[in-house]
């Protein structure tokens, strides 16, 4: 039975290896090893017998939650992971006063855009040529819960 928890050193590996394969920019293992621990982030993981399937990771800046690394392995998508895992974000984030959450996402991520929708976010602007690998516009979303000003 497959388990959301906070992100941990042992994870680390299997993250930076399922970021290789998942992003044409991935981040590196330093990256995440910098930052998944600092108090004002939150970084969670979905493991099953030992194998991380997903990953996410949200930074606290100022009040206000930016998610960025939304990641699920690809032979086990569909399957509702993503969106357990980030209601599961948006609840930690929460019990750490965060209720205002932003993120960007490729124009053409046509999955990922329906995910965030489906979780309330909503579009608020366009940063053109955002991202490399291929060049992409970048779609902004925000979602602001209940408990936001
Ligand atoms: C986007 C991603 C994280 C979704 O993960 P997932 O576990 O397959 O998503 P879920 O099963 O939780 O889907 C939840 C909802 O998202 C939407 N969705 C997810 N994948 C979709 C797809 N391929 N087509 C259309 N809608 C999709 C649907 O609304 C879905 O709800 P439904 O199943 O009731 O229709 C996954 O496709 C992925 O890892 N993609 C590559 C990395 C990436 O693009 N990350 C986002 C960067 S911003």
């Amino acid at each position: 039975m497959a388990k959301i928890r906070r992100m941990q050193e042992c994870d680390l590996d299997q993250v930076a290896a399922l970021e290789q394969l998942i992003f044409s920019e991935p981040w590196s293992r330093r990256s995440f090893e910098e930052t998944y621990l600092k108090k004002e982030n939150c970084y969670l993981v979905v493991v099953e017998e030992g194998q991380v399937l997903a990953y996410c990771g949200l930074w606290g800046i100022l009040g206000e939650g930016d998610i960025c690394n939304v990641a699920v392995r690809e032979d086990i998508r569909r399957h509702g992971l993503a969106e357990a895992m980030l209601n599961e974000l948006l609840k930690e984030a929460g019990a750490m006063g965060i209720h205002a959450f932003t993120l960007e996402v490729r124009v053409g991520n046509a999955p990922a855009i329906a995910l965030y929708h489906k979780l309330g976010f909503e579009d608020a602007g366009v940063r053109p040529g955002f991202y490399e690998k291929p060049r992409e516009d970048a779609l902004i979303m925000w979602k602001f819960s209940s408990n936001s000003h």
